[in-house]
């Protein structure tokens, strides 16, 4: 067989990369080891897709180098992909914080993402494997597949990162990468909860399942973030922690202020007068989940009336509301990480055209890069803005 552009990875940044090229009459091959294309499209956003953020600027991303997501994400915006979705009439909506997410399924995006492609150019292989890809002397690519050899001009990695390997994810790229030479920012887990060991967990296994609204949590390198947080079976999970956990390093502390928009201290000397009577875990009940509550007097082992309490111990009571230090023993890693922080290290790759500066020909597009963003619809926007970019150039 052979071809202009053989994208490796039927995901979000391939798929947009295909329909791009076919645009420009380019004849794409897409191979996708799996049985199905685009799978983490179909269960993100809890099967609706957060597809974009009306909010994405370059620094919701992570990289050893932060600038070099700008170009791409300003030629393809998140205006750009949600005039797409409105060209397909995808009814979609804003859940909070400018997370777009369709009304009705993340089918809705799988579907435009093939209507884009042109039929006539795009064929989408599932379940093949790739063996081995090698450079000929003629600029050209030769690509054994488990069906057969294909030649092609171009060669587009687009097969994502570590994270679910039970839906597909693989090192393929990094070790293409490695194999033409390029280096790879150490890979880690990042959008991912966090887990605690067996002494911290036999404290809060009560509170499992306890989510607090309005939380702040803090990294050791002050980086912060004010979303739910979520007590689970084996440590913290929730937005706020999944945002963290990218800035988290093992052995680090995180900061969490279970009271994000309240002045405890104050609030406790108010409620102090307004409600002498009452127990503090009572008083506390109306600012915390009541289990929260209840853990927080019986960690300090405090117990009486309000007006029995110096200020002093309201104090205290307060410091542990809102300062909170813990350190976990570690996350849930690849198994139920959305991201993966690291990759392809991007000195190595064109911002402009997604190409290997060393290698023509050859790209790298979307999550298999060093470039991770927040939660949000920050890396769907990446797939699409990487995927389009590298498509007017392959
Ligand atoms: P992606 O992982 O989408 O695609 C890579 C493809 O390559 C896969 O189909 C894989 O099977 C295939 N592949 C791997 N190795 C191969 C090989 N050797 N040969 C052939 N094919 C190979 N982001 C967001 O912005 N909003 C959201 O709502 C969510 N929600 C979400 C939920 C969950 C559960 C996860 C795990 C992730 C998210 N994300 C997200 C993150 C988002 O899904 C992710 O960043 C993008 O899908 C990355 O797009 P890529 O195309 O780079 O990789």
């Amino acid at each position: 067989m052979e071809t202009d552009v053989l994208i490796i990875g039927g995901g979000a940044a391939g798929l947009m990369c295909a329909g791009a090229a076919s645009k420009r009459g380019r004849r794409v091959i897409v191979i996708e080891h799996t049985d199905k294309i685009a799978e983490k499209i179909r269960i993100s956003g809890g099967g609706r897709c957060n597809f974009t953020n009306i909010n994405c600027t370059p620094d919701k991303f992570i990289s050893n180098n932060p600038h070099f997501c700008t170009s791409a994400l300003s030629r393809f915006t998140q205006h750009d992909f949600i005039n797409l979705v409105g060209r397909h009439d995808i009814a979609f909506h804003e859940k909070k914080l400018g997370q777009l997410f369709c009304d009705n399924s993340a089918h809705d995006i799988i579907a435009m993402l093939l209507a884009e492609c042109d039929n006539d150019f795009v064929d989408i292989k599932t379940s093949v494997s790739i063996d081995e890809i090698t450079k000929n002397d003629n600029e050209t690519f030769t690509a054994k597949t488990s069906r057969g050899e294909i030649i092609t001009k171009s060669v587009v990695i687009a097969c994502g990162g570590l994270s679910i390997p039970k839906i597909g994810a693989s090192p393929f790229g990094y070790e293409i990468a490695k194999q033409f030479g390029l280096s790879i920012v150490p890979p880690r887990a990042g959008l991912v909860p966090l887990t605690f060991d067996p002494d911290i967990l036999s404290a809060t296994k009560d509170l499992s399942g306890v989510a607090v609204d309005e939380a702040k949590i803090s990294s050791e390198s002050g980086k912060f973030f004010e979303e739910a947080l979520l007590f689970t079976h084996k440590g913290i999970s929730g937005p706020a922690v999944l945002q963290i956990s990218s800035y988290w390093n093992t052995g680090e502390f995180v900061t969490i202020n279970l009271a994000a928009n309240t002045n405890t201290y104050q609030f406790l000397k108010a409620q102090k007068v307004a409600q002498p009577k009452s127990m503090v875990q009572t008083v506390l009940s109306d600012l915390l989940p009541k289990r929260l509550a209840q853990f927080i007097a019986d960690q300090q082992n405090i117990t009486g009336r309000m007006a029995d309490l110096p200020d002093k111990v309201l104090e205290k009571i307060a410091q542990n509301v809102e300062n909170w230090s813990i350190k976990p023993s570690g996350s849930e890693g690849y198994r139920t990480a959305e991201v993966t922080l690291g990759g392809v290290n991007t000195d190595h790759i064109s911002s402009k055209t997604f190409e290997c500066k060393n290698v023509s020909g050859l790209y790298f597009i979307g999550e298999v890069l060093d470039v991770t963003g927040h939660l949000g619809g920050y890396n769907f926007q990446w797939a699409w803005s990487s995927g389009w970019c590298a498509g007017q150039y392959v």
